[in-house]
């Protein structure tokens, strides 16, 4: 790998008194799309809020094209470079589709503004039809297309998601692997935190494994399948 769109070194990540993160590290390739995987509870969700600076990490580093984003603020995060959609798939249920894009709409690091309303909805063609409904009128699918089309719209380095497929119907979740793919096709780095392990190795060009708050295996896709053991240990299969 030449130098890693995304380092998360050494992270450590607490509630309150009770450590959860112990140690996380990892790179991401440009262009890559990361599959974090662990069983519930590991510390995947954990991982994407301290990178994203949600919940601050109590040490280590999250190195984007290498400036150091650990301890920002959440708007600080975002505005550098790092699109977080979390699990809960928050839109804004008063305003239109393609008002939830506009809103959304900036530039990237480097100035580019390669996602723009018609790309996103040539990208996410289900949610043309539904330019003018009330986001708060969306089904849970559509509701995680817009928030991984609305993570775009800023133009993001890295995008991270959490779950996306969790509790979607199986013709929808084929959807957004798709959308996925067609993403790391056009060069998009992605991270993506998911249990379910047929979905992220279907989409993912690397896999970590993280396991009671530490990464405890790290590879390619490819050497993930032929490791016999790593499944079994680590994963609810
Ligand atoms: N808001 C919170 N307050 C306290 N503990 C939490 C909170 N969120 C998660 N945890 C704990 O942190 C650990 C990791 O959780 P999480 O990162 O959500 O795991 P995963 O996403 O892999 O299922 C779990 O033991 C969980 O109970
Ligand atoms: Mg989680």
């Amino acid at each position: 790998m030449s130098e890693p769109e995304l380092s998360v070194q050494g992270l450590d990540a607490a509630y309150g008194a009770s450590q959860v993160l112990f140690g996380v590290s990892f790179d991401v390739g440009r262009g890559e799309t990361l599959a974090l995987m662990g069983r519930n509870g590991a510390g995947k969700s954990t991982t994407l809020k301290a990178i994203a600076g949600v919940l601050p990490p109590r040490a280590g580093q999250v190195i984007l094209r290498g400036k150091d984003m650990a301890g920002r603020k959440p708007y600080r995060v975002a505005h550098s470079g790092i699109a977080y959609v979390p699990e809960d798939r928050q839109v804004f249920p008063e305003h239109t589709v393609e008002e939830n894009l506009e809103i959304a709409q900036k530039r990237g690091l480097d100035g580019t503004a390669g996602w723009t309303i018609p790309r996103a909805f040539e990208s996410f063609p289900l949610l043309l039809p539904l330019r003018r409904r009330m986001a708060g009128r969306l089904s849970g699918g559509e509701q995680q297309m817009l928030t991984i089309a609305r993570a775009l719209m800023g133009n993001p380095a890295v995008l991270l998601l959490d779950e996306p497929s969790e509790g979607l119907a199986p013709l929808i979740v084929a959807e957004i692997g798709r959308l996925i793919r067609k993403l790391r096709s056009a060069g998009t780095t992605i991270v993506l935190a998911e249990q379910n392990s047929r979905f992220c190795l279907a989409v993912a060009t690397r896999v970590a494994v993280i396991d009671k708050g530490g990464i405890v295996w790290h590879g390619d896709v490819e050497q993930f399948h032929t490791d016999p053991t790593v499944q079994s240990r680590y994963l609810q299969v």
